[in-house]
């Protein structure tokens, strides 16, 4: 079975993401989405609510399963048998990044291959940072992630701004 990782933060997920997503799922046999235990402090979302979070916008695609890691990517992509880590690739600015980290990745462990998916044109300008940006002030951000993403982070950002 070919089993591909599509890792992020995704804080929140959006439309750039899930394109990359079906993508993955149209060429592989399994997807797995993994949500990096980052620094949850500083993201919008907890791990878990972003994980509930992706799941709800995903269950469309019958072969995308979601789940959280806490290692380096290339330990946890062998531990699920994974023959690829798909990414996204937006624009040259990504490029320098991703492609250190590609490298790196393939030091660590050959077996492994990362492959780029050129992003969807309509959405090379988004990001998460962007979108959480612009609901902070209030902007419309209703293009950029699925409804159910657009009420949390506006319900996120309302409760956070009570609080302060
Ligand atoms: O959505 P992001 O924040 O750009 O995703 C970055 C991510 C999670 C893919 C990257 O930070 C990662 O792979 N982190 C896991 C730790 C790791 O393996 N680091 C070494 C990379 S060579």
């Amino acid at each position: 079975m070919k089993i591909g990782i599509c890792p992020g933060s995704f804080d929140p997920i959006t439309y750039g993401h899930i394109d990359i997503i079906e993508r993955a799922a149209n060429i592989c046999d399994k997807v797995i989405v993994s949500v990096l235990d980052n620094d949850s402090k500083k993201a919008l979302f907890s791990l878990e609510e972003r994980v509930r979070l992706i799941k709800e916008v995903v269950k469309e695609f019958d072969n995308v399963e979601v789940e959280s890691f806490n290692s380096l990517l290339i330990d946890y992509a062998r531990e699920r048998e994974a023959l690829v880590i798909i990414k996204g690739l937006r624009a040259v600015s990504d490029f320098e990044y991703e492609f250190q980290m590609a490298l790196m990745n393939r030091k660590l462990c050959p077996e492994i291959e990362t492959i780029f998916l050129t992003t969807n044109n309509r959405y090379s300008y988004l990001s998460s940072s962007l979108v959480k940006e612009i609901a902070k002030f209030g902007g419309c951000i209703d293009k950029l992630v699925p409804m159910a993403i657009n009420e949390a982070v506006s319900k996120r950002i309302k409760e956070s701004s009570i609080k302060s």
